[in-house]
């Protein structure tokens, strides 16, 4: 009886795991919030001011809490995220740029 329950526990978490973390990584989030300006790292808005890790060095965002700082409070014409995203999702966002820019977003 136990073994059943066990297998229909693991079951219902296999089945629903993936969507809740589609909905929530980082790199969803990335997709849905920022690659509209920022697909692979780039930044079409302005040339300069990339997410590789050059631009990011160059222009101060070498930690996460200046990137998580950028995004909560935006920039020129980029605009603040904190009426849209949560501080965790921030924070998230953040760790997940500076990720891909040491590799360089290959
Ligand atoms: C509407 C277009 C747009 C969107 C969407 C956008 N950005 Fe930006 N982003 C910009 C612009 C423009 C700048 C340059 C701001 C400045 O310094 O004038 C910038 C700058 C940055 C920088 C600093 C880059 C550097 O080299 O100085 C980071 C990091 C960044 N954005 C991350 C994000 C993240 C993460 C998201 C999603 C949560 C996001 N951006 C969404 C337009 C956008």
């Amino acid at each position: 009886m136990l073994k059943i329950i066990a297998i229909a526990l693991s079951a219902i978490f296999l089945f629903t795991s993936p969507a809740w973390a589609a909905e929530s990584s980082p790199s969803k989030l990335f997709e849905l919030q920022c690659a509209g300006c920022h697909a692979n790292g780039g930044n079409i808005v302005r040339r300069g001011k990339t997410l590789k890790l050059k631009a990011l060095e160059k222009n101060g965002y070498t930690t996460i809490d200046a990137i998580a700082n950028l995004i909560t409070n935006g920039k020129g014409n980029m605009s603040a995220y904190k009426e849209r995203l949560s501080e965790t999702e921030i924070q998230s966002v953040a760790q997940y740029v500076l990720d891909r820019a040491n590799q360089d977003w290959k």
